[in-house]
This record gives structure tokens, C-alpha cells and sequence, in this order.
């Protein structure tokens, strides 16, 4: 298998520098059992999975697939399946801003496994548009075993509420774990997360994962300028940091995430970007992409390195909200949303046959900068 990720690697090495084609996105590998699609529309959205330490059981958190108050959570035996959901959490929460619990939608999961124990960082919206960044922990995410621990406590953006101003929104937050701080200091967590509009930002972690730390800042990471109007513009979300190869790697979501079912969007349709940054720099950056430009830049100068986008043949179409993890038999592994449009599903269903689950081998070229690869 190795060989062929190396032949893999020298193809694409190839093309480099030259116009990759959409078509060389590699089919996500194969996904069995009900959840790998979600026959009503959008609710699956932002899937997040993990491998239970004890059991290796997979554990998949998405947004609820019913009434869009909990998070659903799908459980298999292997990535590839079979996917059953398995049950519901987080149907009730502490955070103030939830008390009208039936307007209340619970976004966003994403799990990591620290110090003998499951932190699960979640959103949530409180009808039109207000977002908090929560917490969740458990000590083996059994449905009933999950304390929730509410807002981290990120200041509500105070320099406007409109597209003309620099702003955030608290949604998406994703911590990266095992991070290095640049002084050295052991223990360091930094989360990014944002926005849909405006851009994505960071702080530092509380040493207890349950908050900002006390005196930390929100710092923007990404830029982004074009924005006018609901599907216009490239619009950002979802980020995911990842240490690897002595380098911070910042993934993010960009484009119209849900026109799935408006192709006229094309040219700004949801896909997968990456910009990285030395572990010894700053968490806030500078992340530059592989031509050199700066992500604080990214909708100025269009920074960020496609490395998963739709493919010209429709089984994949807009694929993002990514999540990695390793696999011990696959290795690294990227998990991720997407639309299958092909003519026959649109024969079919006039959602598009829903949104579904995928992931793909994830590998490195010889410069350090992430690919996928098929794994036959
Ligand atoms: C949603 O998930 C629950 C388990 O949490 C399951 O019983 C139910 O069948 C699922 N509904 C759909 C429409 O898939
Ligand atoms: C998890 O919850 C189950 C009941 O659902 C209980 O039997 C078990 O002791 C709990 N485990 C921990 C570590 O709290
Ligand atoms: C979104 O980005 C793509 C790729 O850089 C570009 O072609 C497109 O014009 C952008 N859309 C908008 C509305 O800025
Ligand atoms: C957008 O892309 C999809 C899939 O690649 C294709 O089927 C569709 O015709 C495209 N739409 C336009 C307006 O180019
Ligand atoms: C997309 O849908 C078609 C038609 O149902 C199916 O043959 C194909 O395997 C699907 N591909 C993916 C990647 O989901």
C-alpha cells in the first residue's frame, strides 16, 4: 500500500505547479450502514469522529439528525463502517442562552481525547444569529456520562454586527491538543473558530479546556473580504489545527457550504484549504499558504492551498467541515461532508440524495503540504 501512496504522491508531484484538475480528488473510500447519508437534507452537517480508546469503537458526532436540538451520534466498528446512529446527547444544557431549549440548535461538535478523558467543544444558535462556543466532557462518551459544562466564556465581538466591520461569530471551535507554545510552556491549547462571515479567530485555552484562559485575546487567523450577499463570496468556517512535520497546519472550510443544490455557485462553492506556520511561531501566525501568502490576507489576495474541492464528475460536490484523526490501520485520515450530484441522484431526489459521510487517506508530499490519497 505504501508503494502505491509514493506513485500516488509523484503523479500528483507532477501536476504541481501546473492546473490540478478537480478530477483528481481521489472517491472517498467506500462507507456502509444507514448514517453514511442523511436522507432529510442538511441536519448532518459538521461531522466529528473519534476512536474510543478502550473499545476502538468510532464514535460520530453530527448535528441532531431529527429535531436539530442534540447532537446525533453514529457508532461503527471501523471508519468504513457499517455506520448506525446509536443515540442522542446533549438534548438539554446548561447555558443560559439555551433556556428556550426548542429555538435552540446545537452545532459544530468536534471530540478530542485528553488526559484520560472526551472534551467535546460544541456551538450553539439561538434563533436569528447568536452563537456561543460550549463544552461537553465525559470519561467515556456512554450517552448518560456526559457533564456539560457550558459557554467558555468568549467575549460577545464588540466591533460590529455587520459585514462592514471586523467581527466574529462564536461558532466552530476546534482546539488544537497537543500544541507547542512558542516559549516552551507545556500544556499550551489553542482554539480556532469562526464565522461564515468575517473571518476565523483564536484564543488560548484555560489550563482546565473549559474556558478562554483568564487575559486571553481573540485574534484573527483569516481574513476574509468577500462577502455580499447570503451565497455571494467565499466565506469561511470550520477551522481545524493540526501538528505535524514541526509545522501548525490550519484547515478551514470555504465557499457556499450549503447551495448543494444550486450549481450556479460554482466558482465560490464549499471546499478545503490549508495555510501552515512553524510550531515555533505564534498560534495566532503568520499561517501562509504554499505560495507564500499570508491566510490574515485570504480574501485579498485568495491565500490558502485548495487540497480537497468538488470533483468535475459530481459524486463529490462541496465537500468540507474536515476533522483528522489516525486510524491503526489506516493511518492518518481525513473525515469530511459532501454532496454526491450526479445526474442519477438528481433523477432521484430533488435534495440530491442528501449529505453524506466521507474520508480519505491523508498523506504529505516531500514539501510537507497535506494530499489525499486513494488507498487502491
Ligand atoms: C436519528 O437517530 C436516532 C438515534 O439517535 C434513530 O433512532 C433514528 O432512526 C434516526 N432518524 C433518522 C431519520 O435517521
Ligand atoms: C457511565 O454510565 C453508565 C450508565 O450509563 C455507568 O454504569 C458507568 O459507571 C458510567 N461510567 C463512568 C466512568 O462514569
Ligand atoms: C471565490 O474564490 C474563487 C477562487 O479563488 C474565485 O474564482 C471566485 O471569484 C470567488 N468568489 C467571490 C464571489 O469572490
Ligand atoms: C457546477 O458543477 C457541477 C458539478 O461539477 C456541474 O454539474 C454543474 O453543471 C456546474 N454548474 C455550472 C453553472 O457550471
Ligand atoms: C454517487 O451516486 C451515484 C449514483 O447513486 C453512485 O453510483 C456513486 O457511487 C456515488 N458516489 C459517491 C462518491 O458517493
Amino acid at each position: 500500500m505504501a508503494g502505491r501512496f509514493v506513485l500516488k504522491w509523484l503523479s500528483l508531484a507532477l501536476f504541481h505547479g501546473l492546473c490540478v484538475s478537480a478530477q483528481d480528488y481521489p472517491l472517498p473510500e467506500p462507507c456502509t450502514g444507514p448514517a453514511c447519508i442523511d436522507i432529510n437534507g442538511l441536519t448532518y452537517q459538521d461531522f466529528s469522529v473519534i476512536r474510543r480508546e478502550s473499545d476502538g469503537i468510532y464514535f460520530r458526532y453530527s448535528k441532531s439528525n431529527e429535531t436539530g436540538q442534540g447532537l446525533s451520534v453514529a457508532t461503527a466498528p471501523a471508519l468504513g463502517g457499517p455506520w448506525n446512529y446509536a443515540f442522542e446527547i446533549l438534548t438539554e444544557l446548561v447555558n443560559p442562552m439555551a433556556s428556550d431549549r426548542a429555538a435552540t440548535n446545537v452545532w459544530a461538535p468536534e471530540v478530542h481525547f485528553v488526559d484520560g478523558t472526551y472534551y467535546l467543544f460544541y456551538s450553539i444558535n439561538t434563533a436569528p444569529f447568536n452563537f456561543d462556543l460550549c463544552v461537553a466532557t465525559s470519561p467515556d462518551m456512554e450517552p448518560d456520562n456526559w457533564t456539560d459544562h457550558g459557554s467558555m466564556n468568549v467575549p460577545v465581538s464588540t466591533t460590529g454586527v455587520d459585514q462592514a466591520t471586523e467581527s466574529y461569530v462564536r461558532l466552530d471551535g476546534n482546539m488544537l491538543a497537543d500544541s507547542t507554545d512558542p516559549s516552551g510552556v507545556d500544556g499550551f491549547h489553542y482554539m480556532t473558530f469562526g464565522s461564515y462571515q468575517w473571518g476565523l479567530y483564536g484564543f488560548q485555552v484555560s489550563d482546565d479546556l473549559l474556558t478562554i484562559k483568564d487575559g486571553a485575546t481573540v485574534d484573527m487567523v483569516y481574513l476574509e473580504q468577500y462577502n455580499g450577499g447570503e451565497y455571494a463570496g467565499n466565506k469561511t468556517e470550520g477551522p481545524y489545527l493540526l501538528t505535524n512535520n514541526g509545522y501548525v497546519y490550519f484547515f478551514y472550510s470555504i465557499g457556499n457550504c450549503c447551495a448543494a443544490d444550486d450549481t450556479s455557485y460554482n466558482d465560490s462553492v464549499y471546499r478545503v484549504q490549508v495555510c501552515r506556520k512553524l510550531v515555533t511561531d505564534l498560534p495566532t501566525g503568520p499561517y501562509l499558504d504554499r505560495d507564500g501568502a499570508d491566510c490574515l490576507n485570504g480574501g485579498v489576495d485568495r491565500a490558502g492551498t485548495t487540497i480537497l474541492a468538488s470533483r468535475d464528475d459530481g459524486q463529490v460536490f462541496a465537500p468540507g467541515s474536515i476533522g483528522i484523526l489516525t486510524d491503526p490501520d489506516l493511518g492518518m485520515v481525513m473525515t469530511y461532508q459532501y454532496w454526491n450530484i450526479t445526474q442519477a441522484n438528481q433523477d432521484a431526489d430533488p435534495k440530491l440524495d442528501g449529505l453524506r459521510f466521507g474520508y480519505n487517506l491523508l498523506s504529505w508530499d516531500s514539501d510537507g503540504w497535506p494530499m489525499l490519497v486513494a488507498s487502491s
